[in-house]
């Protein structure tokens, strides 16, 4: 599985489970390696948290690389941007103290309008409400209706058109005619929201700020490529939530795993040699579908707290779950991931036993295989192998000789299983509280 790596070689981050895996800390982690970091999916849905000398920065549109000045911050044609959120992210970065001038942002990325959010959240409402059919529990950043806009593509408005006033009111004037009457019936109190003039002036105010960012960025990409500079993708959401293989309908509505890369910058697939997938220890889940391990129990509780389980983006309780190793061999496959960095491992110190699912009992038949199918996935018995816990807090760990015996145990395990190396190990949300297992694969040099 695993493909020979370079050292020329650009590299993806990607999760492999349900999101919030700790891909913006592993991002930022390596961003010094990187001429450039690289959103190429998803929208202000995802929430990538750094933590760096105990300050944290929560990031939904600027790259997680942002906190690196010697790195460009590109938000590639894949993402669908609100510029709303993206200018109220940049400000608060500035005020932070970060420099943010080299953020860019694609002329070819769709744009998250207000009717698209008014819309996320009526369709989530009616779904519940009024049709008692299961809602996907979105983030209500607008993602899946900005996505449909770009695909119906005579009413969508991409970030260029921002700075074409005929063409934009053009846009908004073909997605108001089929939204309004959507939206008059499902969010009739979502008035600017269809009301062209005021759309038209907050669109135009936002390509006024945004101007000097816009930019084709797939030239950028290939100019840092001709030049033998290294590009870092971070994958937003992630695998398990991608629109073709996650489980769906229960995903977001991009290619969120690491297939998506091409597509959603204009790069060809074979630039990146180093797929680093991350996982935590456990499984989370934010929003409905299935998850096979879930623990409804005190177990859960315990988890949720001490791994601080609450929504970056929108403050929502994760759903807990034991790893479950036959989704996370899918995902490492379907990436072909070089590597794996486990996350969160400091959160299982203090369990008696920790379990980890090997198999999933379908139909009364055993099997390893995962399957993404969600009827399918709602009638698992997942069949686990408990291993002891460690009752050492691990968070001062820098080395895997540091780590309790029985912790060493479990990354094997892992490792094992899965049949690709763990390279990097994390026992705490700072920068700094991650153990590099350098012996094990070919991981960049971290400052
Ligand atoms: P992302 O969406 O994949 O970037 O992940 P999030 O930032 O949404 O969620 C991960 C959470 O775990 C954040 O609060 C991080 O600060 C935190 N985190 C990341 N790695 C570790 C780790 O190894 N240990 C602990 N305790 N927290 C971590
Ligand atoms: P990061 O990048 C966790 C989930 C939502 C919902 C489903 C669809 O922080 O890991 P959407 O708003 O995309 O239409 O919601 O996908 N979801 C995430 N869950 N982390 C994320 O991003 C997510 N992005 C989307 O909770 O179940
Ligand atoms: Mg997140």
């Amino acid at each position: 599985m695993n493909t020979p790596q370079n050292e020329s070689d650009s590299l993806a981050v990607v999760g492999l489970q349900w999101g919030d895996e700790g891909k913006g800390k592993i991002v930022d982690l390596l961003a010094p390696d990187f001429a450039a970091i690289v959103r190429y999916n998803g929208g202000a849905n995802a929430g990538h948290s750094v933590v760096v000398g105990g300050k944290r920065f929560a990031l939904h549109l600027v790259p997680s690389g942002v906190l690196r000045p010697s790195c460009d911050s590109i938000i590639g044609n894949g993402v669908v941007v609100d510029p709303e959120q993206l200018l109220k992210e940049l400000d608060g970065l500035t005020e932070q103290g970060i420099d943010c001038s080299r953020v860019v942002v694609s002329s070819r990325a769709h744009v998250v309008m207000p009717y698209h959010k008014a819309e996320d959240a009526a369709r989530e409402k009616a779904l519940a409400e009024s049709l008692g059919i299961k809602a996907v529990g979105t983030t209500g950043r607008g993602i899946g209706p900005a996505y449909a806009e770009k695909v119906q593509r005579s009413s969508a408005v991409r970030v260029g058109d921002l700075l074409r006033p005929d063409w934009l009111r053009e846009r908004i004037r073909a997605a108001l005619a089929f939204k309004r009457p959507v939206l008059e019936r499902w969010a009739p109190d979502e008035t600017d929201a269809i009301d062209e003039d005021k759309l038209f002036e907050l669109a135009i105010s936002w390509g006024e700020r945004l101007k000097d960012r816009i930019t084709d960025t797939t030239i950028l990409l290939h100019d840092h490529l001709d030049s033998g500079r290294r590009l870092l993708f971070e994958g937003a959401n992630a695998t398990l939530l991608d629109v073709d293989h996650g489980t769906y309908p229960f995903v977001t509505s991009s290619n969120a795993c690491a297939l998506g890369i091409p597509s959603g910058s204009g790069v060809p697939a074979d630039v990146v040699g180093r797929i680093v997938g991350i996982a935590k220890a456990y499984q989370t889940r934010v929003g409905a579908g299935p998850m096979p391990t879930e623990l409804t129990d005190s177990i859960g509780d315990a988890i949720r707290e001490r791994g601080r389980e609450f929504g970056t983006t929108t403050g929502r309780p994760r759903r807990i779950g034991w790893l479950d190793l036959v989704a996370l061999r899918y995902s490492a496959r379907l990436n072909g991931v070089t590597e794996i960095v486990l996350t969160l491992l400091d959160v299982l110190a203090g369990f008696d036993e920790i379990k980890l699912c090997t198999a999933y009992e379908i139909d009364g038949k055993q099997t390893t295989h995962f399957t993404p199918d969600a009827c399918t996935l709602e009638s698992v018995k997942p069949i686990y192998d408990t291993l002891p816990g460690f009752d050492d807090e691990i968070t001062e760990a820098r080395s895997m000789e540091s780590l309790p015996a029985n912790a060493r145990t479990l990354i094997e395990r892992i490792e094992n299983y899965v049949g690709v190396p763990i390279s990097m190990v994390g026992v705490g949300p700072d920068r700094e509280q991650t153990i590099m297992v350098q012996s094990r694969a070919g991981a960049g040099t971290v400052d």
